[in-house]
């Protein structure tokens, strides 16, 4: 079985190595590195992987090597292990930090260093996470498709080009903050039409984890999910009249638009 090695076992981390071990991956196939003991001890206990705070050990012989640390620390971490990657064959990079450029990774990296660029978000934490994955030029086809499957482990994957990572940022990466914002106002209108604030949380959260569970199809279709709740002159139409003259559509375009933007400058910082 091939080794797993996971540089920084923090949500994103733990949330990969739990979905892994869940999906049937043999823990002591994986092996995950962080700079508190503590940290690595809970992790041992938790998914019986292996851990350690040396990541150069780590990484030997490991045919992929996801890391997952705080994109300020990714080029650091290639150079820590660019040594041990020049000796190992045929092991490939997956970066999970937001906005870090395969070009920068490249450089940094040993020359000709598979690395494939991954964006995430955080319902992997419960195995329905959205992973959108850009190879580098240095990557075949079978670590393609042994990244694809590894991340598959904790949901949906679709391999983009990486100039679609900032717009893929604003539709998938930063996205769950937009239902999560949409979920606490629709409890503040719940409390000011007069319901508990406990049971206005349980009403709009199930109604938006119900709805998820609706689009969760091979091929979901909003637009006709939101006509089948939409009745000739209803209560959904008139909330519905209400969110358009003002302007929700609109926001969530200019919304988009912001993030990708940002997205694009921090890429550029990195
Ligand atoms: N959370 C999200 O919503 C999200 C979404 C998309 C992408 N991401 C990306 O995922 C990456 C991880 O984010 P996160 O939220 O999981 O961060 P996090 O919880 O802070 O985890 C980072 C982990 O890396 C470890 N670490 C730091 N430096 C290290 C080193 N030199 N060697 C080994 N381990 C090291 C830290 O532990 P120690 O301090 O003990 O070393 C920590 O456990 C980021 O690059 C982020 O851009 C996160």
């Amino acid at each position: 079985m091939n080794k797993i090695a996971v540089i920084g076992g923090g949500q994103i981390g733990e949330a990969l190595v739990s979905g892994l071990v869940a999906a049937g991956r043999e823990p002591s196939s994986i092996i995950v590195t962080n700079r508190s003991e503590k940290r690595g001890q809970e992790l041992a206990d938790a998914y019986g992987v292996h851990t350690t705070n040396d990541n150069q050990q780590a990484i030997d012989e490991a045919s992929v090597v996801f890391l997952c640390v705080k994109p300020v620390g990714i080029h650091s971490i290639l150079h820590e292990i660019s040594e041990a990657l020049e000796s190992n064959d045929d092991t490939v990079v997956v970066s999970l930090a937001a906005g870090v450029t395969l070009a920068s990774m490249e450089e940094a990296a040993p020359a000709g260093q598979p690395i494939v660029r991954v964006m995430p978000n955080t319902p992997m934490l419960v195995g329905k996470g959205m992973s959108a994955c850009a190879p580098g030029r240095y990557v075949s086809e079978a670590q393609m498709e042994l990244v694809t499957k590894l991340l598959q482990a904790v949901g949906q994957v679709a391999v983009v080009e990486e100039s679609d990572m900032d717009a893929v940022t604003a539709l998938a990466g930063s996205a769950p903050a937009y239902y999560f914002l949409l979920t606490e106002a629709l409890v503040d209108a719940g409390v000011q039409l007069g319901l508990k604030r406990s049971l206005a949380t349980t009403l709009a959260s199930a109604a938006a984890s119900g709805a998820g569970a609706l689009l969760d199809a091979e091929s979901p279709d909003p637009a006709r999910l939101r006509q089948a709740v939409t009745s000739p002159a209803g209560t959904t139409a008139a909330a519905l009249r209400e969110l358009e003259e003002s302007g929700l559509r609109g926001a969530i375009y200019r919304a988009a638009e912001k993030c990708a933007q940002r997205s694009a400058e921090l890429g550029g910082l990195g």
